[in-house]
Order: structure tokens, then C-alpha cells, then sequence
């Protein structure tokens, strides 16, 4: 049996939970709109083609805010093309994904699927093949009430009132080779400034996410922020970060400690953005919108007949990366999701790449079912219970020796206390593959105590850390009750089964 003891004190915050933390990404790419969330005809297809069993399940995933239309789907795309009678759309080549787009779906549907699902929009201008005034023609055709040449094209496309969308992303990926627009940083940094004022001229309320790097890996990464940061700081709020993680060879030990690199990933930009902000004697404070992270098998699922994660011919919406995930995928994005928790003074939106089928919680298939991947466990809890306060954690745990990282924390936490409903949560994961774990929670500043949830994912019975839900088996991992836990004189103790993730939620006072 290993040992963690995690120590909280009701005084030690580290901001309010942003709420935008929980958010999700939908792009034109594989299966994710089309047949995703979109489908008419299908048995649960409402007036305008969107499943309502994906709805569904989206809203129980408790995404707050969504990311459209790319990805690097979005540099090559003309968003009039998706706006009008969907008849007189042009079918176009995309050639981010080697995909037929017709355009069924487009902003209009959009936002008119954002407002069903209760989500935030986050939108996303093309940097790649366009630039300023695409950016500006844009918002204005979105966020100006009406009486111009564009807000009344809205007008007559069925939208009377503004689409008032507050969160625009400033282009993706252009650090990336792949990308369709691909600049250096100097070229971009000069580009998305200019792209930004020329958008807040027309709505001076949005704010705007300038493109970070593709992952710490990158050859230009630091550099890469810190030379667009230099153009841009004025005028942006966020700089984005994405990244994907995988298993490798089989090392699970350093895969279930992956968040050890995205804490440090996610440090390494607070400081180019903070060293940014002090050369150039800014006052206002630029946050970080970690708009891509997930698990992504990037070599291992890709069939023969999807070798570079594109389709092979010129189809619509080919199966792309529909990556399905194990329990062990499932605890490491919760150590994902603490580590966004835990940096959330600086991280103030993040969002799972995908929504739906491509690398995604929740998975659909074209005339059949929808379910629940594994992932969508951890995603959905914290969603539902982060409330109020993030609280330091203070961790003394057994360690584990990884390849890859070194020493890291067996037991992996995040917690937060939200006064109003005198609920203290934590979000744990065990790392360990073979030993459960004792952890003891010390509650500095809290008194009583009351286990008002326990909720346990790990291996089912006869399962092993490889079992996945699938159509035919679409429950076989997800949240089973934790017996055992006890909480007596400012302490809570409990057993954390070997290789899991759990969430205890406490009702407490101020002591
Ligand atoms: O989410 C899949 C792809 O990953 C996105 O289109 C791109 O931005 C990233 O490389």
C-alpha cells in the first residue's frame, strides 16, 4: 500500500474557478460535425439535422464554452461559404483533412446549436489563406446589430438579433509547419495585431486568443510567443497552448505522469508571457487559453487507410483519429484536468479537443447510437463541481520512478471549496498501476464533515486497464460508488484503488 497526505487550507486560494476551463472544441473535421452533432435524418435528428442524443449527452459533459470551426480546418476556410441557403452553398475542397466540405453547417447553425447545448461560442478567424479583412468582415457580419451592408446579410439569412460572440480565436497552429498559412513568428505577430485592432474597431467588447505553439515541442517554441507576444501584447488577451499526449512503447508509468510535462509546459508560457509584460512595461495582464489538450494516439490508431490522419480520397466526413479510450486514458486527462485546475490564476480557458468522435468524450455513429468514452467520466465531474475557490494543494506522497520524468507525485490532486454551498471537492487519480493508495485529507480551516459524494473509475471486474466502452459495450467503464471514506477532526481518509481516478465531494463550514 502506498501513502499520500494532501494538505488544504480555506485561506489558501488560488483564484476563482474560470468557468471557461471546461470547454470543448468542435471542428469540421472527420465526423465530429457531420454525423457528430449534426445528422438529419437520424431517429433523434431534431427540425435542424442536430442529434439530440449527442445534445444530450453534451450537456451532461457540461462543456461551457465550444471552439469552431478549426483547427487547422479553419485556415483554409471561407466562413461565407457556410452562411446562406444551405442549397446555394459551394461543396469546396478542405485541405487540412483531404476532405469534400458541403457546408451544410455553418455559423448560422452554429451558434443555433451552441444556444441548445448552453454553451459558450468561441470562433475561430482564418489566418492562413486570409487575413484582416476577412477577421473584420466577420465579426461585424456576427456582432454588429444591423443596418450595415454585412449585419443585414445576417439579417436576411434568418439571425435579426447579433450573434454577440465575445471569443475569437486569431487563427491555428501557424507555428506549424502542416497548417495551411504556415508564417514565421515575426509574420504572424505582425498579422494577428493588425487583425485584432481592425476587430475591436468594429466590437471593442471580444476578446481575442493569439496562437501560441502547437506543443513545447516545437522547434520555435518560447520564441515563437515571446516574438508574437512582442507585436501583440496591446492588443490580445490569451495566448493559446495546445497539446496531445500518448503512451509510448508501452511505458504507461511515464504516460500516467504526463501532467508533470503539462504543468511545466504551462509555466514555461506564464513566464514568456510575464517576461514579455515587463520588457514592454505593460500593466494589463495576457492569460493563457489552453484551447487544445487531450489524449491523441497519434501513430497507434491510424489505419493503413489513414496513414497521416487524412482521408485517402475526396470524401465527406471520412473516420479521422476516433481514438477510443482505456481507463488508464480516463485517469491520465484527469490529471489533466487538475493541472489546468491548479493553474488556473493564469490558464483561464481550456478546451478538449474533440467533442464528439474525433478524439472526443463522446462517440456516435451515423443511424446508431451515441455513448460515452471513458474520458467523459473526469471531464464531466469537475465540470459539474469546480465551484467557487481553486484551493492549494499541499502534497506529501510515495513517488514514482518514470522513464520519462523522473520522480513523480503517486497521487495526482486538485481541489476547490465553494463557500455559497459549503462544498470542498477534490478530483484524485491514483498513478500506481499495481497498489492502491491511503490518502488522508488534511482540512485546515474547515470544520465538520460530511461525504456528500465518493465516486470511483477504475478497472471493472474482469477488465484490465485497456478496457474501453464501445458500441457494444457502452458502459463498461464509468462511476461506481468508493466506499470507505471517512472524514473525523479536520481529516478525511480513503483508499484509491490502483490505477484510478475519484472525486470526493465533502459538505463542510468555515471553521
Ligand atoms: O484536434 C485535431 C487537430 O490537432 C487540430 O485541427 C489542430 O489544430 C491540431 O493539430
Amino acid at each position: 500500500m502506498t501513502t499520500a497526505r494532501i494538505t488544504v487550507d480555506r485561506e489558501f486560494t488560488i483564484g476563482s474557478v474560470p468557468r471557461r476551463l471546461f470547454g470543448s472544441f468542435v471542428e469540421h473535421m472527420g465526423r465530429c460535425v457531420y454525423t457528430g452533432i449534426y445528422e438529419p435524418g437520424h431517429e433523434t435528428a431534431d427540425e435542424k439535422g442536430f442529434r439530440r442524443d449527442v445534445l444530450e449527452l453534451t450537456k451532461e459533459l457540461g462543456a461551457t464554452v465550444v471552439r469552431y470551426p478549426g483547427g487547422n480546418f479553419v485556415s483554409g476556410y471561407d466562413w461565407e461559404d457556410g452562411v446562406g441557403p444551405v442549397d446555394q452553398r459551394p461543396r469546396r475542397l478542405d485541405g487540412a483533412w483531404h476532405t469534400v466540405e458541403t457546408n451544410a453547417f455553418g455559423l448560422h447553425e452554429f451558434v443555433d446549436w451552441s444556444r441548445l447545448a448552453g454553451v459558450e461560442v468561441m470562433e475561430a478567424v482564418n489566418l492562413g489563406t486570409r487575413g484582416v479583412e476577412a477577421a473584420r468582415e466577420l465579426v461585424e457580419y456576427a456582432n454588429h446589430p444591423g443596418g450595415t451592408a454585412l449585419s443585414d446579410r445576417r439579417i436576411a439569412n434568418g439571425a435579426a438579433d447579433p450573434f454577440d460572440i465575445k471569443l475569437w480565436c486569431l487563427g491555428n497552429e501557424l507555428d506549424g509547419p502542416w497548417q495551411i498559412g504556415h508564417k514565421t513568428a515575426t509574420e504572424y505577430g505582425r498579422l494577428a495585431t493588425e487583425a485584432a485592432k481592425a476587430m475591436k474597431f468594429v466590437d471593442p467588447t471580444i476578446e481575442l486568443v493569439a496562437v501560441g505553439s502547437s506543443g513545447r515541442g516545437m522547434p520555435t517554441f518560447g520564441a515563437w510567443e515571446h516574438e508574437v507576444l512582442t507585436h501583440a501584447y496591446d492588443e490580445v488577451d490569451y495566448v493559446s497552448m495546445h497539446a496531445y499526449y500518448q503512451e509510448h512503447d508501452g511505458d504507461a508509468t511515464s504516460f500516467l505522469a504526463t501532467a508533470v510535462d503539462m504543468d511545466a509546459f504551462i509555466d514555461e508560457v506564464v513566464s514568456t508571457i510575464d517576461g514579455v509584460k515587463a520588457a514592454g512595461k505593460h500593466d494589463k495582464q495576457v492569460h493563457i487559453s489552453f484551447d487544445e489538450w487531450n489524449v491523441w494516439y497519434q501513430t497507434g490508431l491510424d489505419t493503413d487507410d489513414q496513414p497521416h490522419n487524412v482521408s485517402k480520397g475526396w470524401v465527406e466526413h471520412p473516420r479521422l483519429i476516433e481514438d477510443q479510450y482505456n481507463v488508464t486514458d480516463a485517469v491520465v486527462v484527469g490529471t489533466f484536468l487538475n493541472s489546468l485546475l491548479r493553474h488556473g490564476d493564469r490558464v483561464k480557458i481550456a478546451n478538449q479537443a474533440q467533442l464528439v468522435n474525433v478524439i472526443a468524450p463522446i462517440r456516435s455513429e451515423q443511424g446508431g447510437p451515441a455513448w460515452r468514452q471513458t474520458i467523459f467520466w473526469p471531464f464531466a465531474r469537475m465540470a459539474a463541481l469546480a465551484q467557487g475557490e481553486i484551493l492549494r494543494t499541499v502534497v506529501a506522497s510515495d513517488k514514482i520512478d518514470t522513464p520519462k520524468y523522473g520522480d513523480a507525485d503517486l497521487v495526482d490532486v486538485s481541489s476547490t471549496w465553494d463557500e455559497e454551498s459549503g462544498r470542498l471537492v477534490f478530483f484524485l487519480a491514483n498513478r500506481g498501476l499495481e497498489e492502491a493508495a491511503d490518502v488522508e485529507l488534511v482540512l485546515r480551516g474547515f470544520a465538520g464533515g460530511r461525504v456528500v459524494r465518493a465516486e470511483l473509475l477504475a478497472v471493472p471486474e474482469g477488465g484490465d486497464r485497456f478496457t474501453a466502452n464501445t458500441e457494444h459495450a457502452q458502459d463498461a467503464v464509468g462511476l461506481v460508488p468508493l466506499a470507505g471514506v471517512t472524514v473525523d477532526d479536520g481529516r478525511a481518509r480513503l483508499t484509491l484503488p490502483a490505477l484510478s481516478w475519484v472525486v470526493v465531494e465533502l459538505e463542510v463550514t468555515a471553521a
